[in-house]
């Protein structure tokens, strides 16, 4: 057993570093919530598939998504095949807001992060783990960052896997997708009543980790 830990916010603010980081020290489980989005999107270029809620419904039923824990992070398989890296290239990212607006992915994805997740003892990453996928999390926290910070981070991320792309464009890119996330009209980007907010701009991943690491025990130790 263990509590559940809900991290949200908007993209680049650190939470998959920060969460798999907490996971660690915890002896939890990470579970990085975009990266399912991400495979769906990948599915549907593959397949060619319409972005829109009926062809992405028939899409989520004929597509296996496992999230498996390895040494090195968590690996996203798609029908049995490590995608952890063809997820994360620019086209998917493109793409992923508009596919996670639909009714239809979120409701699978959503069923299958409360299986992996009902025992507790669990570090969850995304934009609704808070509001929607565990209301009852025992922490939630909620991360932001300005965005120079969130697309330097961003670019540097991507520079170490050979992506090369201008923290301009990033930039642009994240302003767009926060926008889509948060206005959507399902499960949008937006802070829980009863989560904590950490502004990550000025401080490392360690201090990142080391904060949320004491909330948690707080709440662990209650
Ligand atoms: O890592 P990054 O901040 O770029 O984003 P991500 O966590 O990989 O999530 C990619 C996209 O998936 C987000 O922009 C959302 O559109 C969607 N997503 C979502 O709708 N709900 C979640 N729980 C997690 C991600």
């Amino acid at each position: 057993m263990g509590i559940t830990i809900a991290l949200d916010g908007p993209a680049g603010s650190g939470k998959s570093t920060t969460a798999r980081k907490v996971a660690e020290r915890l002896g939890y489980i990470y579970i990085d919530t975009g990266a399912m989005y991400r495979a769906v999107t990948l599915a549907a270029i593959r397949r060619g598939i319409e972005i829109s809620n009926l062809p992405l419904k028939v899409l989520v039923q004929s597509i296996n998504i496992q999230l498996e824990q390895s040494p090195n992070g968590q690996k996203t398989l798609l029908d049995g095949v490590d995608v952890s890296r063809e997820i994360r290239m620019p086209e998917v990212t493109k793409l992923v807001s508009e596919v996670s607006a639909s009714p239809a992915v979120r409701e699978a994805m959503v069923k299958e992060q409360r299986r992996i997740g009902k025992k507790g003892g669990v570090v969850m990453d995304g934009r609704d783990i808070g509001t929607v996928v565990f209301p009852n999390a025992e922490l939630k926290v909620f991360m932001i960052a300005s965005i120079d910070e969130r697309s330097q981070r961003r670019a540097a991320e991507l520079q170490a896997k050979g992506i090369d792309v201008s923290p301009d464009t990033i930039a642009r890119e994240l302003e767009k997708r926060d926008e889509l996330d948060s206005n959507r009209e399902i499960s949008p980007l937006v802070q829980a009543p009863d989560a904590r907010l950490l502004d990550t701009s000025s401080i490392t991943i360690e201090e990142q980790t080391d904060i949320i690491t004491t909330w948690a025990n707080e709440k662990i130790s209650q």
